[in-house]
């Protein structure tokens, strides 16, 4: 999709299609009056008549107004005009893009950047209604045979802005949203892809291509010999019930001061997980194909730092495997020795996403890291705390929880943070090792935080567990690319050096 901005009034828009609000009940926008006074009044009189009352996502698609120059106007309902927040922000530019690309205009020009949404500026509004269209018009069609061609899909969205003055921060928000949204688009096409597909090795070439695309990323792989040499038990210990030979992808993105420590990105990259021998119930068992989501949202994230050249320097970890039962496979009671020399109890063999993240987040200390940040779809239990809104959050700095908790909630892509009290960390003891690598049916989310916080006391250190927000179920199955947005954001802002503060 084609996006662009634009000024001017809308009557003497030339376009396929005019997008306008209206709010409830029956209210015209400013952009709304201006084309109806152009009109003589023909849009009032149909909102008079009842057709459209202006509920939030409600459309009406209208033909031949008379005194303008555009061919069809999208009248949009916007709610009522106090409620309008983010969330229906969004909501309101994806039914405005399902129905444009269903309506036969292959272009138009929406005024939905002059709806007021509290106290976000322009800037968001531009790039919010980018992600959402993206968002909304999104297909997973690579492994169908037959790919459905519509007759004339929306190929470009021109965004009408009032002041000219503005064009240069309506420009700043076409350009992030672009990134964020061709980054979330990757790690959604990443996360559907099926098992069988996407395995470690094809996470590693992904890394790679994407390395192809610019002098600034390098990227590595270590194979399992490689993880051996390193006392990567942990991880190793995973991978022995696969076939798929396990891979840790490194990528390394240079676009700060030379000697700058970087922000390392850690996502976990389980291509499927079946549980190993402590088996998972058949139910959904398929949705654990999306269970390298972090991986593909560290790739997202660093897709969209190379589009926009951010200055700062970018590590990526990815451990990638398979966890499947078999002869070989780990065991319940088996002990393993971490890279940091620790050693662990598996009392659950599905409990595998820390013992893969805990070798790469010890790897990550070489780096000399200034902050990392670990991507994963951890826990069950974090799906049953926050459902699918939030992501869970826990920090061992509270300065860095803040900054992605504002982060996430600028970018609409929220976090929650969650205690990571030393009381907690009790429930991982072992009579046999060291810890062991579940902490009971209590707090769930939290105990696999602690195990985690074992292994990143050198640095600042924050983990997303990304269980309920990283896939939709149901009729929707499908990967969001979340939180690509909320890590872009974070770079952002640490690229702005935080002095703006902001709602
Ligand atoms: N990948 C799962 C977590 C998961 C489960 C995410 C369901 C989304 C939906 C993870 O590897 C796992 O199996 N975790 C176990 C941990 C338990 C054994 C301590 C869980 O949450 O049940
Ligand atoms: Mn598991
Ligand atoms: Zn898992």
């Amino acid at each position: 999709m084609d996006f662009n901005v634009t000024s001017g009034t809308p009557e003497k828009q030339r376009t396929a299609c005019l997008v306008i609000g209206v709010f409830e009940p029956r209210r015209l926008t400013a952009a709304g009056k201006t084309l109806n006074s152009a009109a003589g009044g023909h849009l009032a009189a149909i909102l008079r008549r009842g057709d459209l009352e202006g509920k939030c996502g409600q459309t009406l698609l209208l033909h031949n107004v008379p005194g303008i120059h555009a061919e069809r106007v999208l009248l949009v309902g916007c709610g009522r005009e106090k409620e309008l927040d983010e969330g229906k922000f969004r909501s309101i530019a994806a039914s405005a893009a399902q129905r444009l690309d269903e309506s036969g205009a292959n272009e138009a020009v929406s005024y939905l950047s002059e709806l007021p949404v509290g106290d976000r500026d322009l800037r968001w509004k531009v790039r919010q209604q980018l992600e959402s269209t993206e968002d909304a018009l999104y297909v997973f069609d690579r492994l169908r045979s037959e790919k459905e061609k519509k007759r004339r899909p929306l190929k470009k969205l021109t965004l009408a802005i009032e002041e000219r003055t503005a064009l240069a921060e309506a420009r700043r928000g076409l350009a992030e949203g672009a990134a964020i949204a061709a980054g979330v688009r990757s790690a959604r096409e990443l996360g559907n892809l099926p098992g069988n597909i996407c395995t470690p090795d094809y996470l590693a070439r992904q890394a790679k291509s994407l390395a192809r695309r610019s002098t600034r990323i390098d990227v590595r792989v270590l194979e399992e010999r490689g993880m051996q040499r390193l006392g990567m038990g942990a991880l190793l210990s995973v991978a022995r019930g696969s076939r798929q030979p396990a891979k840790l992808i490194i990528l390394e993105y240079r676009g700060g001061r030379k000697n700058a420590r970087p922000v390392a990105l850690v996502g976990k990259g389980v291509t499927f997980d079946s549980g190993g021998i402590s088996l998972k119930p058949g139910q959904a068992m398929d949705e654990m194909k999306f269970d390298m989501c972090g991986a593909a949202a560290v790739l997202g994230t660093f897709e969209a730092v190379l589009d926009m050249q951010l200055p700062i320097n970018l590590v990526g970890i990815i451990p990638a495997t398979e966890n499947l039962p078999d002869g070989q496979a780990s065991k319940p009671g088996d002990v393993v020795t971490s890279m940091s020399g620790q050693t662990i109890e598996i009392l659950n063999t599905d409990a595998e996403g820390r013992l893969i993240l805990c070798d790469a987040l010890t790897y990550a200390g070489r780096f000399k890291p200034d902050t990392v940040i670990d991507v994963a779809t951890l826990t069950g239990a974090c799906v049953i705390a926050l459902g699918s809104h939030a992501a869970g959050l826990l920090a061992n700095d509270q300065d860095l929880a803040s900054e992605l908790l504002d982060a996430g909630s600028y970018a609409a892509d929220r976090a929650w943070q969650m205690p990571l009290w030393e009381d907690y960390q009790q429930q991982l003891d072992s009579n046999f090792a060291d810890m062991a690598n579940i902490g009971g049916r209590e707090a769930g989310t939290i105990t696999a935080a602690c195990f985690l916080s074992r292994f990143t006391k050198d640095y600042r250190w924050a983990h997303l567990d990304i269980a309920g927000v990283a896939w939709k179920h149901g009729k929707e199955k499908g990967a969001t690319g979340r939180p690509v947005p909320l890590l872009t954001q974070y770079l952002l802002d640490r690229c702005s050096k935080k002095t703006k503060k902001r709602g």
